[in-house]
C-alpha cells in the first residue's frame, strides 16, 4: 500500500497528524528492525516508531553472542542439542515449537546478518567463532568480541535505511485502538515536538522489549518500562509467564550510577572464575560438574548466597576474576569490559579482580504469541522479542535472545505481513483518539502526584519484596504497594508542556510499568513452588503439578490469573530431550 501524505487535522481544539501504513511496528531494538525488513522485503508499507533515538535499543546490552547451532567450533552440537538445551533451561514449560524453531532457524539468521554486513569473530579456519556459555553443552555464542548486541543494531540498522520504511523516533504510543476486535492503530506522542500522531495500520507488531526498569538494580537501559505489555494488555492480549524474571549473575556494583549495569557472562564464557572474600572459587559447592557455566539462575542464587553468608566484597558483590588469561587476551576478547570498568569505577581488569552481584536482566513473560506468526489473540496485533513470551519458559539460555529477536522478528514481520494483505485499514471513533490526547495532555501543568516519587517507590518496592528468592508475606506486601501506586498513579501530573518533557514521559510509563508489576506479583503468589528463575523460600521444590503456564488477563474488575497446559510436546521432539526433569 501506497504511504498517505501527512495531514494535520485539527478538530475539537486537538491537533494530531495522520499517518497511514500497512504494518505498524512499535519497538525498534533488534526485534522491531528485523521485523521491519521482513515485512518491508513481503510487499507490505512498513512504519517503524522507537522511542528511542534509531540505533539507541537496549539489544546492545546482550554482549556476549548468539546462541546457533553453527557447529563451527564444536562439531558435535547440532540444532537438537540447542532445543535439548532450551527447554531443560526453561524447566519445561517454554512452547516446544518455539523452542524448535529457534533452534533449527538461528544458524540461518546469523548467516544472513553476516551477509547483510555483520563482522563476527572469526576462528583460525576463518568461520565464525562461537564461544562457551552458561548451560549451553557446546560453545554456541556466535559474537563480535563483546558487543554483538551493538553489531546486530549497526548492521539492521543499516539495511533499514537501505529500504523505503518510514521512521519516527521519540515516539512513545499511548494506545492502540481497535476496529471493533482488530487492532487498526495507534496515538503517539512524538516526544520532542510534543505533537500527536494517530496512526492507522492493517496489522502492528509489538516489539517494545521488557520491563527491567521496574526494579531499581537492573542491566536495562531507561527504555524498558514494559510500554508494551501495558499497551497489549489494554487491547485485550493475554500475557503469560509474567512471573518469571531472570536475574543475570554478574553486574556491576559500583560506583552507584551504574550499579546493575551488565558484565557480560561473556566473561565466565573466555574463563573468568567467582570468588569470595575469602579467595574461594565457591561454585564447587553450588555447581561442581559446570561451575561458573551453569544456569544463569542457579549462579546468581550462588552470588547471592555468597553476599547474604558476609562473605562478600567491599561493595556488596562478589569478585569476578580474569588477570589469569593475560593483558593482550582480555583487551581482544572483552574490550567492552575493560573500558567499562576502567572509565566506571577506576579498576583495570587485567590486573584486578571485578566486584559483580545479581542484576534484573530479563522478563521471560510477556505477551502470548502463536509459535508460527507471532500472531496474539486479538486480530491484527502481533509481537516478538523480549515482550512476547513462550520460548525461554521458567529461565532464559544466555544468547538465546538474540537468537529469538532476528528468528521471531522475522516471523512476526512475515506474519503481519501476510495479515495485513487480508484486511483493508480498519476505522475507528475520531473521539476516541481525541479523547486519548485530552488524557495525556491532561498529564500537564497541574499539581498532582509526581510520578518520579511514584516510580522510585514502585522499584524499591519490586527490588526489596520480589527479587531473588520470594516469599508469600513479601509478595503480600508487594501487592498492597502496587495497588496504592496504582490509586496515586491516576492522580499523576507534571509541570511544563507536551514538548521535551521527561516527567510526562514518566507519567505516561507509569500504568504500564504497574501492570507489569501486578502480574509478575500475583503470577509469584500464584506459583507455589520453586521453577528456574522463580525462586520462593517457603516452597523450595518444584511441584510436577505446576507444570503450566500462568495466562494473564484484563477482565472487567481487575486481573485474571488462569493455569494453562503447556503445548503437548510431539514424541519425536520428546526423544530429543535427554530427561524430561518436571
Ligand atoms: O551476558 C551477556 O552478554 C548477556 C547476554 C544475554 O542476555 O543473552
Amino acid at each position: 500500500m501506497s504511504e498517505q501524505p501527512i495531514e494535520l487535522d485539527e478538530i475539537m481544539n486537538a491537533q494530531f497528524i495522520k499517518h497511514e501504513t500497512d504494518v505498524l511496528i512499535i519497538g525498534a531494538g533488534g526485534a522491531g528492525m528485523r521485523a521491519a525488513i521482513s515485512a518491508f522485503d513481503s510487499g507490505s508499507s512498513v512504519t517503524l516508531l522507537s522511542k528511542s533515538l534509531l540505533g539507541k535499543a537496549h539489544t546492545v546490552m546482550a554482549e556476549g553472542g548468539i546462541a546457533a547451532a553453527l557447529a563451527n567450533v564444536d562439531s558435535k552440537d547440532s540444532w537438537e542439542t540447542h532445543f535439548a538445551d532450551t527447554m531443560e533451561e526453561g524447566v519445561y514449560i517454554s512452547n516446544y515449537r518455539m523452542a524448535e524453531l529457534l533452534a533449527k532457524e538461528a544458524p540461518d539468521r546469523v548467516r544472513e546478518l553476516e551477509e547483510y554486513g555483520a563482522l563476527f569473530d572469526r576462528t583460525p579456519e576463518g568461520t565464525i567463532m562461537q564461544r562457551a556459555f552458561g548451560a549451553h553443552t557446546y560453545r554456541r555464542l556466535c559474537h563480535v568480541g563483546d558487543r554483538t548486541g551493538l553489531e546486530i543494531i549497526k548492521t539492521l540498522e543499516d539495511q533499514i535505511l537501505h529500504r523505503d520504511i518510514k521512521f519516527f523516533d521519540e515516539m512513545y504510543v499511548t494506545k492502540l485502538l481497535k476496529d471493533a476486535n482488530r487492532v487498526a492503530g495507534a496515538v503517539g506522542l512524538k516526544l520532542n515536538t510534543g505533537e500527536f500522531y494517530l496512526f492507522r495500520s492493517k496489522a502492528v507488531i509489538i516489539a517494545t522489549g521488557g520491563c527491567g526498569r521496574i526494579y531499581k538494580v537492573t542491566s536495562n537501559s531507561w527504555e524498558s518500562t514494559g510500554d508494551g505489555l501495558g499497551l497489549a494488555y489494554e487491547a485485550g492480549a493475554e500475557l503469560m509467564d509474567m512471573e518469571m524474571i531472570q536475574f543475570h549473575p554478574t553486574g556491576m556494583v559500583y560506583p552507584p550510577g551504574v550499579k546493575g549495569l551488565l558484565v557480560t557472562e561473556g566473561v565466565r564464557g573466555e574463563g573468568g572464575i567467582l570468588l569470595n572474600s575469602k579467595g574461594e572459587r565457591f561454585m564447587q559447592q553450588y555447581s561442581p560438574k559446570k561451575m561458573e557455566l551453569d544456569a544463569r539462575d542457579i549462579v546468581a542464587r550462588a552470588n547471592y548466597a555468597e553476599i547474604i553468608a558476609g562473605r562478600g566484597t567491599p561493595h556488596g558483590g562478589v569478585y569476578l576474576d580474569i588477570t589469569h588469561k593475560g593483558s593482550d587476551f582480555i583487551k581482544k576478547k572483552l574490550p567492552s569490559m575493560y573500558k567499562q570498568f576502567l572509565d566506571f569505577a577506576g579498576v583495570d581488569i587485567t590486573k584486578e579482580k571485578m566486584e559483580v552481584a545479581p542484576t534484573v536482566h530479563y522478563q521471560m513473560g510477556g505477551i502470548k504469541v502463536d509459535p508460527e506468526t507471532t500472531a496474539t489473540n486479538v486480530p491484527g496485533l502481533f509481537a516478538s522479542g523480549e515482550v512476547a513470551s513462550g520460548l525461554h519458559g521458567a529461565n532464559r539460555l544466555g544468547g538465546n535472545s538474540l537468537a529469538d529477536i532476528l528468528v521471531f522478528g522475522k516471523r512476526s514481520g512475515d506474519g503481519a505481513s501476510s495479515f495485513s494483505k487480508t484486511v483493508s485499514l480498519g476505522n475507528f471513533a475520531e473521539s476516541d483518539v481525541i479523547k486519548e490526547i485530552e488524557r495525556v495532555k491532561s498529564l500537564t501543568n497541574s499539581n498532582g502526584t509526581n510520578p518520579y516519587d511514584l516510580s522510585a517507590s514502585l522499584e524499591e518496592n519490586m527490588s526489596d519484596n520480589v527479587g531473588i528468592i520470594r516469599n508469600e508475606e513479601a509478595l503480600k506486601k508487594a501487592l498492597k504497594v502496587i495497588l496504592n501506586l496504582k490509586e496515586d498513579s491516576k492522580k499523576a501530573s507534571v509541570q511544563g508542556g507536551l514538548k521535551y518533557n521527561k516527567g510526562l514521559l514518566q507519567a505516561l510509563e507509569l500504568p504500564s510499568m504497574l501492570t507489569a508489576s501486578e502480574a509478575i506479583v500475583r503470577g509469584a503468589l500464584e506459583r507455589k513452588e520453586s521453577r528456574g528463575a522463580h525462586a520462593r523460600s517457603d516452597f523450595p521444590k518444584k511441584n510436577p503439578d505446576m507444570r503450566k503456564n500462568i495466562i494473564y488477563k484484563k477482565g472487567e474488575d481487575g486481573m485474571k490469573l488462569e493455569w494453562r497446559d503447556v503445548p503437548k510436546i510431539p514424541d519425536e521432539l520428546k526423544k530429543i530431550i535427554p530427561q524430561e526433569v518436571y
